[in-house]
């Protein structure tokens, strides 16, 4: 089936010419067509252009058993946002540790006290694969109806191997169920349960012998992550892990340098990570170790902003050269939101990010991040038709600056309006 929209205000992030990623000072620049036609066949984009050279386009459709027009006059039409980085699985909110942030706590000393992801292990081990489907089930549709068409979601609140299988497989199961594209991370270090500390390189064993090899039987995963970090898993420990996931072709999506110079980067640029992700403590070794990699560097500002941690020297990586990717990290602990129209907003306002930066960095970046570039990420000949129309707007520019409003009017996701 042909659907056609005609007299789009303006067709965002549109490439003639696909690029895997888009890096350094290209960051600032996306190509879009004002007052433009497309054209979807089935679940791709077929065609676009100027509405001035729509006549003639829409003749070579005289055949077509069945045309299904648009007309959007005023509004403008985006690729959907690509969240690289999410933790959506999980049982129960933890709005208690925010009051215990509020009255003055870390981050680490709630984890220090069993607080943190210790305490949303405990509720997931309660929880059964249904109840984890049902709810992030929700957040899947909310985050589809604020723009997002796809997504990576972790494991990692499981900690034991029957837990952490219980976590990738309702992952399996929404990505049966969902439109939006997944992909899936085995999230295989991320706190230490109690009964385990000061024996960190047991649990690490326990990880590699036990729970790593069942997921890989089951393909529940993609990817690999370890939170290499102060207070949390070592660089050893990530040398480890990532050496082991290797084995079973599993390529690392890393938590680094979130709270400190963890040696996260270094490390994950070491094992050919698809992205590093957080990225709060970067300096002049991280910034080189990344411009010869093919790593993408991924910054979460939702989970900056709410835990009032130090900003990501973003500027300073885009001024290097370097790619950047911003996704939602939505999780119940330091992010629990998955709103990417907000996450855009902060790239501007707190990372003094461009707005063309920010849609790039959303898209095509993250789409990298993904490792669905070759399918999504713009609006592109060949690439699903995964979009979303936005209410009426008056500029592209107005998305990043109205921050806090929901702009998307409708969705497209594999050519089927939502
Ligand atoms: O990306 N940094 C580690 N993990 C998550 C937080 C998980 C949680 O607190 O529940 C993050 O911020
Ligand atoms: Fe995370």
């Amino acid at each position: 089936m042909i659907q056609v929209f005609t007299n789009i205000k303006s067709l965002v992030q549109v490439e003639e010419n696909p690029v895997e990623r888009v890096c350094g000072s290209d960051m600032a620049k996306i190509q879009t067509i004002e007052n433009a036609f497309l054209i979807v066949r089935d679940d791709k984009i077929e065609n676009f252009g100027k509405m001035a050279d729509y006549d003639t386009v829409i003749q070579l459709y005289d055949n077509e058993p069945e045309i299904r027009e648009y007309d959007i006059t005023g509004r403008m039409i985006f690729p959907t946002f690509c969240d690289s980085h999410t933790h959506i699985v999980y049982a129960g909110s933890r709005e208690i540790e925010y009051i215990d942030k509020i009255r003055g706590l870390s981050y680490e000393e709630i984890a220090q006290r069993g607080g943190g992801i210790l305490n949303s292990a405990k509720r997931l081990a309660e929880s059964s694969v249904e109840e984890l489907v049902e709810t992030a089930w929700n957040r899947l549709e909310e985050m589809k109806w604020m723009g997002t068409g796809a997504i990576e979601i972790k494991s990692g609140y499981g900690l034991y191997p029957e837990e952490e299988l219980k976590m990738l497989r309702a992952i399996k199961k929404l990505r049966q169920m969902s439109p939006l594209t997944i992909r899936a991370t085995f999230l295989a270090a991320h706190a230490i349960p109690m009964e385990y500390r000061g024996r960190q390189s047991e649990y690490v064993d326990m990880v590699i012998n036990e729970t790593l090899p069942m997921v890989a039987a089951e393909e529940l995963a993609d990817y690999i992550d370890v939170f290499c970090d102060k207070g949390f898993f070592t660089v050893e420990d990530a040398d480890r892990i990532l050496m082991a996931g290797m084995k079973y072709g599993l390529r690392p999506k890393i938590h680094a340098n979130e709270l400190d110079f963890s040696g996260g980067v270094q490390v994950g640029v070491k094992y050919n990570a698809l992205s590093v992700d957080h990225l709060e403590y970067i300096g002049d070794a991280e910034i080189t170790s990344l411009l010869d990699s093919e790593t993408m560097p991924t910054v979460l500002p939702g989970a900056a902003f709410f835990l009032d941690l130090p900003l990501s020297p973003v500027r300073k990586m885009i001024d290097a050269g370097l790619p950047v990717a911003l996704a939602s990290d939505y999780n119940p602990g330091s992010s629990p939101s998955g709103n990417m129209q907000f996450i855009a907003s902060l790239g501007c306002i707190r990372y003094k990010m461009l707005p063309e930066e920010v849609v790039n960095a959303t898209t095509i970046n993250t789409a990298y991040a993904l490792g669905v570039q070759d399918e999504l990420g713009s609006i592109a000949r060949g690439k699903r038709a995964n979009f979303f129309i936005t209410e009426p707007v008056p500029t592209y520019q107005f998305i990043p600056y109205a921050y806090g409003h929901n702009k998307v009017a409708a969705v497209m996701l594999n050519g089927e309006m939502q």
